[in-house]
């Protein structure tokens, strides 16, 4: 799965799946814009670890909601690295565990529009040249649940469904221009967002899983790095879980 000549902007690197996916395609050998939000020292750690290996990476610095910000973030990817040809939409893990009766309209909102943001303002700010070059790759990171709702997600689900439904409408829009749109979606992965879940409650959805075990980043990164090779070149506005087989469509 040669990547090599690619550049690609990683939403949300400096942690978790999005620095697994930066480092999976670095590896392969496209050149990486490293976003982050707060987390700089991660973000440049990430870096280092590219550059060390023989690859290419830039930190960029942004809220993913603000568009002046990600303006910048793509303006700087673009003249380190060059123009963008495959963007990882994977910023944002703040889920409010509560149910919905409990659930402020302020938390609802700040959920779902701030996923919403983060997808759309990233997406607007690399679509154009995407469209001019005729070429490119979108990878939305959304969740198996946006399709097997869980009690406490509610926020959550309406926001990866409404980010799953973003993702098939521009397969549909931009399939013309060559551009490919399509969704990963993890299952239960060991990151930094998914630290609060008791040991046990873990291991027993491991054990209830098709494959035994839940997800590492490198398991998602790995998915990732299928989808936007040429491999799949013919694969667009897909939905694919990876869960060890725990969602099955
Ligand atoms: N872990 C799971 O079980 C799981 C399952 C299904 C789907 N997902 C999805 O996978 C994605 C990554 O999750 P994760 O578990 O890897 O989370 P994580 O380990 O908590 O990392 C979150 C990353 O997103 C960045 N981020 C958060 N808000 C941001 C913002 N406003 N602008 C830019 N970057 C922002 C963080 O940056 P800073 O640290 O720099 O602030 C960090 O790099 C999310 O979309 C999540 O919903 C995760």
């Amino acid at each position: 799965m040669s990547l090599s000549g690619k550049v690609a902007l990683v939403t949300g690197a400096s942690r978790g799946i999005g620095a697994a996916t930066a480092k999976r395609l670095a590896e392969c050998g496209a050149a990486v814009g490293v976003n982050y939000f707060t987390s700089q020292a991660p973000a440049l750690a990430v870096v280092d670890e590219i550059v060390r290996t023989g690859g290419k990476a830039v930190a960029v610095q942004a809220d993913v909601r603000v568009p002046e910000q990600v303006a910048s973030m793509v303006k700087n990817t673009v003249s380190a690295l060059g123009p963008i040809d495959i963007l990882v939409l994977n910023a944002g893990a703040n889920v409010p565990l509560k149910l919905f009766a409990e659930m402020t309209t302020e938390e609802f909102e700040n959920k779902v529009m701030g996923e919403l943001r983060g997808f759309f303002h990233p997406l607007k700010a690399v679509i154009p040249a995407m469209i001019e070059r005729k070429t490119g790759c979108i990878v939305g990171i959304s969740s198996g649940l946006s399709r097997h709702p869980g009690p406490r997600f509610s926020a959550h689900t309406t926001a990866k469904s409404a980010v799953d439904g973003l993702m098939k409408s521009l397969a549909l829009e931009l399939g013309q221009f060559g551009i490919r749109v399509n969704t990963v979606a993890p299952g239960l992965t060991i990151t930094d967002a998914t630290s609060w879940m008791p040991a046990e409650q873990r291991d027993a959805i491991g054990k209830m899983t098709p494959l035994r075990r839940v997800a590492n980043p490198e398991d998602i990164a790995g998915a990732v790095a299928m989808i936007v090779s040429d491999d799949a070149g013919f694969v667009t506005g897909s939905y694919i879980p990876v869960s060890g087989g725990q969602l099955m469509l």
